[in-house]
């Protein structure tokens, strides 16, 4: 297999499936995980089906159990592991719960939604020397706000743009991750494109292509890529999208994050769903 230049992670809650994927490639560079994911876990889901639904702690303990086991396996590009959040969840609550999800391993990368709040809790974290991913990221104003508020970090900052998502609103979701990319082109480096939501093969195949510096994939589509033998994209490769172009805009990334429009309904309803999906695995819903 011809090693690609960006880094693969493998999106998943269950360290088993990291293991395969790691065998199947030979190496995993990092793992990304989030509350839908981690509620499908197999042994939280014994748990839920047994009728033992689980305390907040309790469940923040599985989660921690789950990070730890997979945290050796992989490479590099960390563990990202996800703050619950709802509509009302406040920045500070977020930071609280990030630096206790840093604590847990040595190679973690908090996620905050792109909200305003996610941002606000970003920037206190990068300043306090805590790895951010900030996800549900859908726009190239949420990139851009990303930007700013994780200017100075010491590491390198993530954004998640969901490929997928878009796609599934008709949109063409791979240019989100272009135009973030150009658009970060003109910048000083601070944060790396994580192309995230990558439900195909041709979806793998133009992210190496773009050479986006991460991509997360789910165990499945890691699998059709091996069992076609690794294939990667020629000059002949063309993506064939789907949905309706999203333009590139023109952003000064210098601005304050605060100037950009960090608004975006799918993100919106990506915190719903997380905080649902988080909710149905404990007894008394937070
Ligand atoms: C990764 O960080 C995301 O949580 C994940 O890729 C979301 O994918 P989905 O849109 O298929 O749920």
């Amino acid at each position: 297999m011809i090693r690609p230049k960006t880094k693969i992670l493998v999106d998943g809650g269950d360290p088993q499936e990291t293991r395969r994927a790691k065998v199947l490639l030979g190496f995993v560079d990092g793992q990304t995980t989030n509350p839908s994911l981690v509620a499908k876990n197999p042994h939280i889901k014994e748990l839920v089906a047994s009728g033992h639904k689980l305390s907040g702690r309790e469940e923040m303990e599985e989660y921690k159990k789950i990070v730890q086991t997979i945290s050796p396996l992989v490479g590099d590009a960390g563990v990202s592991i996800e703050v619950f959040s709802d509509e009302k969840t406040t920045a500070g609550e977020m930071l609280d719960q990030g630096r206790e999800m840093f604590s847990w391993i040595p190679n973690g990368h908090i996620k905050y939604p792109c909200t305003s709040e996610g941002l606000r809790a970003a920037q206190m974290s990068v300043k306090r020397g805590i790895r951010v991913n900030m996800t549900l990221c859908f726009s190239q104003q949420q990139a851009a706000a990303v930007y700013a508020a994780t200017k100075g970090t010491k590491e390198p900052s993530y954004v998640s743009p969901f490929v997928g998502r878009l796609d599934d609103i008709g949109q063409n979701g791979m240019d989100v991750v272009r135009n973030i990319q150009r658009m970060y082109a003109k910048g000083d480096g601070h944060v790396l494109v994580l192309a995230a939501s990558i439900r195909s093969l041709e979806h793998l195949l133009y992210s190496f292509l773009l050479k986006t510096d991460l991509v997360t994939v789910p165990a499945k589509i890691l699998e059709l890529w091996a069992n076609k033998n690794f294939p990667m994209p020629n000059k002949q490769f063309q993506y064939e999208a789907s949905g309706t172009p999203i333009p590139y805009e023109e952003l000064d990334l210098e601005q304050t994050w605060e100037t950009f429009d960090v608004k975006h309904e799918l993100t919106r309803k990506g915190v719903e769903k997380f905080a649902a999906d988080y909710r149905a695995t404990l007894a008394r819903p937070a």
